[in-house]
């Protein structure tokens, strides 16, 4: 079983550049679904959650093939399976959104219900009242949901939570209803637009991507095209906190500062500075960051992926902070893990107080989702000694070369089997 090997104590510095968005593409990859002809989608991140949804796309019958330059090949005309397997569903609750293109291109389709995970129950409730609204006919049975329609129709949805993966989902059913369709309260978040965006360079009509309301008029048929995809704001997010906890100066390449906006707006009230022009992201610190209270909320607001990593860096903060997840009811898991290194910190509910403490101490520690991962390789690049994480699936999930990527900042990280003591001697 794979570890990751971390020796706390190097600050962060250097350029890297960043990878392209793993939400973004996910969502997309549902998308090329819905086109006879083939897709190109370049800057696609080389990670875990991207080949799972390239082995649903084959099984469904497209031809897929994933090339070494960051880019992957779909050509969804002969798709003809409609029903999803249940192995890569419960790997990748993002798989559900093939539903609405199966229904789209073929009138019926049969997926898994995704399961929960370590950070909530994550119904499907808005995904399939919103398919209702389109005109299907929709069953849950025996952990299924079936859907069926002759064609789809326009309609209008209401979400009750601006949900980003409802949003793409809906929007991307849509495309080839019957007419119009509108969905209110929409999620605003940038890997929204982009699908819209790619969506439009397919035929599709669609307005408003970006704001609460989204209008779709639906066409007959869409067509492949070749598409970058956003940077991953995540990862932007993450080695801007990593640097900040580690006192570091980094440069990112390849970063839309604009969409990480409450990241770094919350990095510079802890003290950190924060340089961006066009597509460069400078994050340094040259003190210990100070405590600040962070709220996740939907986009634009702090995003509740990078609670975790943030929390990291708050535990060697100077002062106290108030952390409250808005969005999932169980995304504390990992304070168990940073309080084996000493961290200070309170939980109750969805609200975390911490207390920042002198200095963290490396342990054995083990990941529980991917961001959680990302909170535990930060805790371990400021804490004192080696912390050894384990769950590193989680982490490649969603991460590319993420250990690569931080030693070339200058971090003592490696990863091995657990069998064997890393080969690289950590400082
Ligand atoms: C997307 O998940 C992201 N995943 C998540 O990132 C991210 O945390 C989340 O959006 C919120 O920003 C992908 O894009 C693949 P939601 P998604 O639907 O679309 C509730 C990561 O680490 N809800 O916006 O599944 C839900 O339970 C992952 O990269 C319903 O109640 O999230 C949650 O409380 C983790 N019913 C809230 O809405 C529904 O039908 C937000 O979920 C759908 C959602």
């Amino acid at each position: 079983m794979e570890k990751i090997y971390v020796s706390g104590g190097n600050r962060l510095t250097g350029e890297l550049r960043i990878s392209g968005s793993k939400n973004g593409t996910l969502a997309i990859m549902a998308g090329a679904l819905l086109a006879r002809g083939p897709t190109v989608l370049q800057n696609v991140p080389r990670i875990g959650d991207i080949y799972t949804m390239v082995e649903m796309l084959r099984q469904l019958g497209a031809k897929t093939r994933t090339n070494n330059d960051n880019s992957v090949e779909i050509d969804a005309t002969e798709i003809e399976t409609n029903e999803a397997p249940y192995e890569l569903v419960k790997k990748m609750r993002a798989s559900f959104s093939v539903t609405g293109s199966l229904l789209a291109r073929l009138g019926y389709a049969k997926v898994p219900m995704p399961g929960g995970c370590d950070i909530g129950a994550r119904p499907v409730d808005f995904h399939v009242k919103g398919l209702q609204a389109l005109g299907a006919r929709v069953s849950i049975e025996h952990g299924y949901v079936e859907a069926e329609a002759d064609r789809l129709r326009g309609g209008q949805t209401y979400l009750d939570f601006p949900s980003a993966g409802a949003t793409q989902h809906l929007m991307t059913a849509a495309c080839l209803a019957e007419g119009t369709t509108r969905i209110d309260n929409a999620a605003l978040e940038p890997e929204v637009v982009d699908l819209a965006n790619f969506l439009t360079a397919m035929g599709a009509k669609i307005r408003g991507a970006g704001t609460r309301t989204i209008k779709i008029e639906g066409v007959d048929e869409l067509r492949g095209v070749n598409y970058t995809v956003i940077p991953d704001r995540m990862e932007v997010g993450t080695f801007g906190i990593a640097a900040a906890a580690t006192g570091g100066d980094i440069t990112m390449r390849g970063a839309i500062s604009g969409h990480s906006t409450a990241v770094f707006q919350k990095l510079q009230e802890a003290g950190i500075r924060i340089n961006s022009d066009g597509d460069w992201v400078r994050v340094r610190a040259d003190r210990r960051p100070t405590a600040v209270d962070i709220k996740t909320m939907p986009h634009p607001g702090f995003p509740t992926d990078m609670q975790q990593p943030f929390a990291a860096m708050l535990s060697i903060a100077d002062g106290t902070s108030v952390v409250t997840e808005n969005v999932y009811e169980r995304r504390f898991k990992y304070i168990a893990e940073l309080q084996r290194m000493g961290a200070d910190i309170i939980q109750s509910g969805r609200t975390a107080i911490i207390k920042g403490v002198p200095k963290l101490t490396g342990a054995e520690v083990t990941a529980t989702d991917l961001r959680a991962g990302a909170a535990l390789i930060i805790a371990g690049l400021v804490a004192e000694g080696r912390t050894e994480i384990s769950g590193v699936d989680h982490i490649d999930r969603g991460y590319e070369a993420i250990v690569e990527k931080l030693a070339s900042l200058g971090a003592s990280i490696v990863r091995t089997d657990s069998d064997a003591q890393p080969a690289v001697k950590l400082a």
